[in-house]
């Protein structure tokens, strides 16, 4: 069953996301069968980190749906500027319209988001922890270049660390069957372990490989993503990653006639722009394929007649999550919640960092 909001897709059946993708496919076949879907219903972008794809796509989709949008892309316009509360922000936005698409810097936002709102919240995005809208995203253009989301060897390359489309995508695709991730990075900014053990856990496999030229001959998809200057604690540490990892032409050499480049933009220097001529690189298509994932998403969550609510977990005395971006330690009257993980682990039910409690505070 569906869950109310989209924080983490995972929170969804993978039956939902099946269907969510084949109606993004019927949408974009036949639009016009879709334009009065919305009438009457309002949707907000609340927008406190910057876009172009997510926000302007959600806005399109709405509008194409016969819905309306309301909205902000600087939370400096609004009375956050004077202090006020993501609670309060969220109980007053959520009294005036049908829906929430929220972006923040902060991770764990659109699930604080949640617990206040009075309508549906979709996850656009919180800070380098998830990005489930453009997963969705990713998901109907794999569906409709590559005919399938099984049994891919997909190398996602780039920042896999603080990259939140690559969690949320690795998330999704380690529940299809036959998966295999090759993993290229620098050391300094490989895949969080507990990514590793879920993509194992479901039975799916991994290589880290740190040289983009050696993974290539044997992609079938290849996810590229920017090296994210402003997720970086100084601008040295980033000098330091930048320019790694580019894509050019003579990398395409080494692939397949069927080898797929996603990204999820902005690009700033990974691919070279000759690569675009490429009928392989189809980032620009992806982001169009975005639009009606986005319009699929919100006709699933507006017409959902039996949604659920997930669950916070448990308060440990006196243990807090020791994420210096996560939500929980910014608004001081969100439940200081926890989760367990696969691993048995503890883990914060805002941004997932896991805890380490010691013995006795099991
Ligand atoms: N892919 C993506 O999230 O792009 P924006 O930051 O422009 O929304």
């Amino acid at each position: 069953m569906s869950c109310k909001h989209l924080i983490d897709l995972n929170d969804f059946a993978v039956e939902d996301w099946k269907s969510i993708v084949s109606l993004a496919v019927k949408i974009r076949q036949s639009p016009a069968d879709y334009q009065e879907s919305c009438r009457g219903k309002l949707l907000a972008t609340l927008f406190y980190e910057p876009s172009t794809r997510t926000r302007m796509s959600f806005q399109a989709a709405m509008l194409r749906l016969g819905g309306q949008v309301i909205g902000f892309d600087n939370p400096q316009n609004t009375s956050i500027s004077k202090g006020e509360s993501v609670k309060d922000t969220i109980r007053i936005v959520s009294g005036y319209v049908d829906l929430i698409a929220a972006r923040s810097p902060l991770e764990g936002f659109a699930r604080a988001a949640s617990l206040y709102a009075g309508c549906p919240v979709i996850n656009a995005g919180d800070g380098g922890h998830l990005h489930p809208t453009q997963t969705l995203t990713d998901l109907v253009t794999l569906q409709e270049e590559k005919g399938r989301l099984d049994h891919l060897v997909v190398g996602l390359c780039g920042d896999l660390k603080n990259g939140r489309t690559v969690h949320s995508l690795i998330k999704a695709l380690g529940q299809f069957a036959g998966n295999r991730f090759i993993l290229i990075s620098t050391k300094e900014l490989t895949l969080p372990d507990y990514l590793k053990h879920y993509i194992t856990a479901r039975g799916g496999q991994f290589e880290e490989i740190p040289r983009l030229e050696d993974a290539m001959p044997a992609l079938d998809v290849l996810y590229m993503t920017r090296i994210q200057r402003e997720r970086f604690n100084s601008p040295e540490e980033y000098a330091r990653q930048k320019n790694i990892y580019v894509l050019d032409d003579k990398k395409m050499k080494l692939a397949r006639p069927s080898l797929r480049v996603l990204h999820p933009l902005p690009r700033v220097d990974e691919i070279d722009l000759k690569v675009d001529n490429d009928p392989r690189a189809i980032y620009f298509d992806q982001a169009v394929y975005g639009m009606y994932a986005r319009m699929s998403l919100i006709l699933h969550l507006l017409n959902n007649p039996h949604p659920k609510e997930v669950p916070l977990g448990r308060e440990y005395p006196g243990v807090r999550c020791a994420n210096p971006n996560c939500i929980a330690g910014r608004e001081p009257y969100l439940p200081q919640t926890f989760h367990k993980t696969e691993s048995d682990l503890i883990a914060c039910d805002y941004c997932d960092e896991q805890v380490y409690l010691g013995e006795e505070g099991k």
